[in-house]
């Protein structure tokens, strides 16, 4: 199988020495390429600024906005069977990117904001038949309905519900716990252990179950 996998956070920029991003640290999204390569696929892992090694076997493209992970995930989409979006991906970028380090003053400053594209959305309305798309649900309140909203809005095969906000769990921790929904409707809860184990639990799942 080839398999596209996203890591990590993306950097929007401000200026040349300010961005917005989040706390992801990619851990979930290279444990997945990791385990993906062990059990002989083709990987290609899509991954945000972080610090881990990727697995060697693995195609690694780099990127650091959500408009870089667009095109680089858009334009390998076609050659993928599997696609798993485990990056945490900015839903809003700064509207102007200044050109020069903005000078403080002594009032507030407003940024305004604009939207990014929804990666995973535009998947969702070119999969084929043959394609099985994967999102990750990252949610502090209500998992299991906010997850599977995202899965019928979407379009996916299947998603990953985990929680955030927790230091056992989500962004940057070692482990971590998933709720698993298949698009008819199998729930399957994976209690919290090592994100690499999380990680083969789930591959076993979406590569075994007919969603
Ligand atoms: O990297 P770690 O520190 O190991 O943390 C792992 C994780 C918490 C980041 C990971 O397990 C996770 O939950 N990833 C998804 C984070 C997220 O952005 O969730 P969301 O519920 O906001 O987005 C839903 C889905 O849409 C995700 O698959 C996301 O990749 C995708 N998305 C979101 C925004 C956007 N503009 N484009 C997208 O494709």
């Amino acid at each position: 199988m080839r398999v596209l996998i996203t890591a990590g956070p993306t950097r929007e920029p401000i200026d040349p020495v300010r961005f917005i991003s989040n706390h992801s640290s990619g851990k979930m999204g290279y444990a997945l390429a990791k385990s993906a390569v062990a059990m002989g696929h083709d990987v290609i892992l899509v991954s945000g600024p972080v610090t881990l090694s990727p697995p060697e076997q693995a195609e690694l493209v780099r990127v650091q906005t959500a408009a870089e992970m667009t095109d680089a995930v858009l334009s390998r989409y076609d050659n993928a069977d599997i696609i798993i979006m485990a990056a945490a991906v900015a839903d809003y970028r700064p509207k102007d990117h200044l050109s020069q380090k903005l000078k403080k003053s002594d009032g507030d400053l407003t940024l305004v904001l604009e939207r990014t594209t929804d990666i995973l959305a535009e998947l969702g309305t070119r999969k084929r038949a043959d394609q099985c798309l994967v999102g990750f649900a990252a949610e502090t309140e209500n998992l299991r309905e906010n997850a599977q909203g995202k899965l019928t809005r979407k379009n996916l095969d299947w998603i990953v519900a985990n929680r955030v906000g927790q230091a056992d769990r989500g962004f940057a921790a070692d482990t971590n716990a998933a709720t698993v929904i298949s698009r008819r409707g199998d729930v399957i809860d994976l209690p919290l252990t090592r994100k690499t184990d999380l990680a083969r639990e789930i591959l076993k799942i979406i590569m075994s179950v007919a969603p």
